[in-house]
């Protein structure tokens, strides 16, 4: 079983690229090769000229840290708050508690949740829950921030909400790739697509929309 092949794509600093395709088109498992989750069985995954199937088990931490993750079901830890849930992303990188204390409460704000920072994940809905999990995945100051679906579990109207704000972790300066089914969203965001079939890339237009092809 093969769930990716031929795939040549080189995606510039600063892009915003969507990928889109049918459920089991290979979308996951090309962003988790960018995240260094699964390593190819043949072929070269660059990271900043870094070669990652060949990366050090021990480097994978640090080039970890350069890309910001963020999933359709938010894993947040449960028993956490939302300061909490982002402050760990930096303590797990030895990062200094007067660091923490800045930072976490200034990426909370960005993502318009200055008044939720004692609520725990139940206690908030699930748009709130997906900008905690965006809080996350910026407060490194990433390179990157590759999204699997961030919408998937959420409302035409909260959906917006995400992708607005990932338009403007864009728009300063970070790369974003976005898994996603939501034509509407890619429709109207006008940005670069890359759509996969059967584990090939099947078009990549620089402003596409959606399509209407065999996915
Ligand atoms: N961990 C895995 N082990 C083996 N096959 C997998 C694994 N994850 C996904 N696949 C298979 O790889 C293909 C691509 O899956 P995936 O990347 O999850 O697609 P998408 O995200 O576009 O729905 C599918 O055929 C899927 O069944
Ligand atoms: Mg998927």
């Amino acid at each position: 079983m093969v769930a990716l092949s031929g795939v040549n794509l080189r995606v510039e600093r600063g892009e915003f690229v969507f990928l889109v395709g049918a459920s089991g088109a290979g979308k996951s498992t090309l962003l988790k090769l960018l995240y260094r989750e699964e390593t190819a069985t043949r072929g070269q995954i660059l990271f900043n000229g870094r070669n990652l199937g060949r990366l050090h088990p021990s480097l994978v931490p640090h080039v970890r840290r350069k890309i910001g993750v963020v999933f359709q079901d938010c894993k947040l830890l449960p028993n956490k708050t939302a300061l909490e849930n982002v402050a760990f992303a930096l303590e797990v990188t030895g990062a200094s508690g007067r660091e923490i204390r800045r930072r976490v409460p200034a990426v909370l704000e960005l993502v318009g949740l200055s008044n939720r920072l004692r609520a725990c994940p139940h206690e908030l809905s699930s748009g709130e829950q997906q900008r905690v999990a965006l809080a996350r995945a910026i407060v490194n100051n990433p390179a990157a921030v590759i999204a699997d679906e961030p919408t998937g579990n959420l409302d035409p109207d909260t959906a917006w909400g995400i992708v607005g704000l990932l338009d403007e972790i864009n728009r300063r300066g970070r790369t974003v790739i976005m898994a996603t089914h939501a034509q509407g969203i890619v429709n109207r965001l006008n940005r670069r697509v890359v759509a996969l079939v059967e584990g090939r890339i099947n078009r990549d237009d620089r402003q596409g929309g959606y399509g209407h092809g065999p996915f």
